[in-house]
Formats: C-alpha cells, structure tokens, sequence
C-alpha cells in the first residue's frame, strides 16, 4: 500500500517533482524505503525520472489496471466496493459466479487482463488479448426473476453511455446488448443467474469492452466485424479512467433498475440502434425475419413478421438489414 501512497503523492504534485525527503515525511518513512517503492513501480512499467535538485517526477504509467487506482476518486455507492484484479483467469464471470456462490457482496467487480476462456453469448467463446477490458460484477438485486433480463439492458445502457461519456464516441445498442460504434461490435454483455424458483440469487453482469488491443489477435471474421475504442479515437484509451466510468454508471444505472426499471428501457431505446430497421434474428430457436418493432417489460425484441403477426423473441443475434423497412 506504501508503494500506492507514493504513487498517488507523484500523481498529486504541481509542479509533477517531489522531493524523496517530502514523500518520506508524508509517508513516515526513510529515503531509502522511498527509493525502494520508486524501484517497485518502475519494475512494474511506471517511468519515473529522478533529478537530483527537484526529486521524483511520473513521466507514464503502464497500461494495466491497479484496482487501488481504480478505487481512488470512485464515488460508487454499490458498485466497486469489492474490487479483484487478475493479471489472467479462464473467465471472470466464471470467478465471479464462485465468489458469489461464496458469498461475494453486492457490487463485487472482477477484473482481469486477459481470459484463457472468455465466454460469449449463445454459448460463443470471448477472444480475451491483453490491452481489453475483461470486468465481471456480481449484483444482488430483490426484484422479481422475471426483471433479470433488464439487468442486461441496464449493463448496456451504463457501458454505452460510459463510452460516450469517456470517449466522446457515439456508441449504440443492438438488442439485445452488442455495444456498436459505426455498425461494429465494441462491446459486449453476457449475464449469468443463480437463482430459486421465486428469488434471485445472484446475478454476474459480464462485460467486454474492445479498447487498446492488437485487432490481429482476433480471427478474421471476427476482426471485419468488430472495432476497439482506440481505433476509434486514434490513440491509446486510458482503461483505468474508462473502466472507473463505466463503474460509475453502472452504479448510478443499478440504482435507478432499483428503483424505476421503466427509466432503463427509456433508456434503453433512446441509444439503440435496432428498432425501426428490418432484422434477421438468428442463434435463438428459429431464424426470423421482419421490423424490429419494440421492447417490452421483460427485454423481449417485438418483430413484426412478413404476414403481419407479432413475435416476441427472448434470445438471438440480430443482424440489421440496411436499407430494408
Ligand atoms: C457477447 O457475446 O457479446 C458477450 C461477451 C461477454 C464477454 C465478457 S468479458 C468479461 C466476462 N467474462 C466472460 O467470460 N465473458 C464476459
């Protein structure tokens, strides 16, 4: 923790220099034990210039996630008071579904920096290379079995307006919760649920959010439709600042699927950018054609079949027909 403390005093300065004799007075410790967490962050990829009349100056951070940093300045009510970082696991949510099971609070978030076994929706695997977000959070909400589908809207809804909050990025939902920047997939969502026949258990809201990666990592029919945040924006994305906004939005979103579920699916179709178009569903139980009509209550996609009848469809892949309404 020592080493943080420095870390956030170097953070902090204004004139960006502090003195090894000032970071050893505020932190009740020698200048040698200074030097030493200067050693330590520097291993860990921070470059730190010493020069010798002014003291210690950050000249850049690593690209990896410090679930400390991720802490600092987080007002979060539920979301991050439990925060688990992981240089690599087969799959947060698989981890955050067992320390749930465990006894995991409210608003536990996992985070690692890459998954040997990332998992999709549909039974889809989640290609997991360093430079992403990989966050998984455990939820505990009391509402009725029949809301959890809308904790999936609700997780796109935070992860959409996180991005354009963070990036300035005009980031859209395709039903049900593909995060999409141009039509390409920058995000996605896979819930999973313990729960009783009358009561939820738990909830882990699993979230993958494409940001500084190699895109050649991915394999190619995957890549053509897909984007990341720094291709983008043109330059690396900062994912301790992106992953603290997207928790906060989580948080502020949560709160508001506690109170008033009606506000997220406001929401919802406000950032969508599904409804209204003609769409092919397919990965569910059948492959449907028609006009992407609406949302109801439970997250369900109302078509508009060819012969006219209303269809609610509870899982699948949409793939938006452009130019076909
Ligand atoms: C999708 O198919 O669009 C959903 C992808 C969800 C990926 C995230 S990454 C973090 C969490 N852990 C997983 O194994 N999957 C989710």
């Amino acid at each position: 923790m020592k080493k943080d403390d420095v870390l956030r005093l170097l953070r902090s300065s204004r004139s960006g220099y502090v003195s090894g004799a000032a970071l050893g007075a505020a932190m009740g410790f020698s200048r040698t034990a200074v030097w030493k967490h200067i050693k330590t962050l520097e291993r860990e990829g921070y470059a730190i210039e010493a020069v010798p009349s002014k003291g210690y100056r950050l000249t850049s951070s690593p690209d990896v996630i410090i679930a400390g940093e991720v802490k600092q300045g987080l007002g979060t009510k539920i979301i991050g008071k439990e925060i688990l970082h992981y240089a690599e696991v087969a799959s947060t949510n698989t981890l955050a579904m067992d320390l749930a099971r465990k006894g995991a609070v409210d608003g536990t978030v996992v985070i690692a920096e890459t998954q040997t076994g990332g998992k999709g929706r549909l039974g889809r695997t989640w290609s997991s290379p360093a430079g992403n977000l990989y966050v998984s959070v455990v939820l505990r909400p009391a509402v009725p079995i029949s809301k959890s589908p809308l904790i999936t809207l609700m997780g796109a809804v935070a992860v959409a307006s996180g991005i354009r909050r963070q990036c300035g990025l005009p980031a859209g939902i395709k039903w049900p919760n593909d995060i999409l920047l141009s039509g390409k997939k920058v995000s996605g969502l896979l819930t999973e649920m313990s729960a009783e026949p009358d009561r939820i258990r738990h909830i882990v809201l699993g979230i993958g959010v494409n940001v500084n990666m190699d895109s050649r990592a991915l394999q190619p029919e995957v890549r053509r439709m897909s984007t990341t945040l720094a291709a983008a924006v043109e330059k690396p994305v900062d994912r301790t600042a992106l992953l603290r906004t997207l928790l906060t939005e989580l948080d502020l979103w949560y709160h508001r699927f506690l109170q008033n579920d009606a506000e997220v699916l406001a929401a919802w179709k406000e950032l969508n950018v599904t409804l209204g178009h003609r769409v092919a569903v397919s990965g569910g139980s059948a492959k449907l054609e028609g006009l992407a009509r609406g949302v109801d209550a439970e997250g369900r996609l109302i078509l508009k079949l060819d012969d006219g009848t209303l269809r609610q469809v509870a899982a699948g892949d949409v793939t938006i027909m452009k130019g076909k309404t």
